[in-house]
């Protein structure tokens, strides 16, 4: 069973794009999933208040959604649909020994995500992009493994001569890099389908960019709440976004969550 009992559909824009879904995922997912190409879409899950990080030594999202099996479902379905994965290194450094891929969030769905895969076209597993300016990540993650890292010619010195020959790392600046510049050397190479997994911070520097085309979350019954000096974060950090106008695409309920996709 992919999940315990299937999502239940709200509200669905019509005129969506509509994948051939595999049954198992169709059921699950409560409908159909697919995206106009290219596509940059985020996927987080945020507490009611808004909180998406903790500082906390371990990831943020599995502590935020409580370990929501809808939650992971949801994050290995949009990774399934990806054909990258992108990452900043302050969600990386996180994430430690994870994989970015759809059958390591959600076990339990990677026959059907890999039969969607195929459908699509699409290789295995999405490749996993990693922004770094400082070049701070540990060469020895599984997840480098295939993977690219962009970065500054400052932080490809940091790295030169410490990942392995599988890990491809790409300077695109000699301090800054723009995401403009990142995500057009993704469709260079032919990305069309950029699932991003933020953090915070890069997310919000990717919506001023006016980069990101959608944003799934998934708003988790719990309250975290924010005070002086909490290190914590709510979904988009850092940049004045001065109210982004979105449209709301889809609203699913699992429970007592709730998975809300826009437009942006
Ligand atoms: N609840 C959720 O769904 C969710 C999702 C994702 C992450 N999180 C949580 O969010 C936290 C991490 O988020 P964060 O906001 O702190 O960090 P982040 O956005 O993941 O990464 C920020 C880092 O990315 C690199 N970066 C960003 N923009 C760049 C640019 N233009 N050029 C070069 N490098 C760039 C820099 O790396 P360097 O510092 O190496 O230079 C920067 O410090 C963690 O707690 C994580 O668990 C939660």
């Amino acid at each position: 069973m992919i999940l315990d009992g299937p999502l239940q559909t709200l509200f669905e824009r019509e005129g969506l794009p509509s994948y051939e879904l595999p049954t198992p995922l169709f059921e699950a997912y409560g409908g159909g999933i697919g995206f106009r190409k290219p596509c940059v879409f985020a996927n987080f899950v945020a507490s009611v208040d808004g909180v998406v990080a903790l500082p906390e030594p371990t990831e943020s999202g599995h502590l935020i959604s409580k370990n929501s099996r809808a939650d992971r479902f949801v994050m290995g379905l949009l990774r399934a649909c990806a054909d990258t994965v992108l990452v900043g290194a302050g969600t990386f450094r996180k994430t430690r020994g994870a994989l970015f891929r759809a059958d390591a969030i959600h076990p339990d769905g990677a026959s059907a995500f890999a039969e969607l895969r195929e459908r699509l076209g699409l290789a295995p597993h999405p490749r996993l992009v990693v922004v770094t300016r400082s070049g701070a990540v540990d060469p020895a993650e599984p997840a480098l493994d295939g993977a690219l890292v962009v970065t500054s010619r400052a932080g490809e010195a940091a790295l030169r001569g410490r990942v392995s020959p599988n890990t491809e790392v790409v300077a695109l600046g000699a301090d800054t890099l723009l995401l403009g510049d990142v995500v057009a050397l993704l469709r260079k190479r032919g990305t069309e389908l950029l699932l991003t997994e933020g953090g915070p911070s890069l997310f919000a520097e990717a919506v001023r960019a006016k980069l990101v085309d959608e944003l799934f979350v998934t708003k988790s019954p719990a309250l975290f709440g924010r005070y002086p000096n909490d290190r914590r974060k709510s979904l988009a950090d850092g940049f004045d976004l001065s109210g982004v106008s979105m449209d709301l695409l889809s609203v699913r309920r699992h429970g007592s969550y709730l998975f809300l996709r826009y437009a942006l």
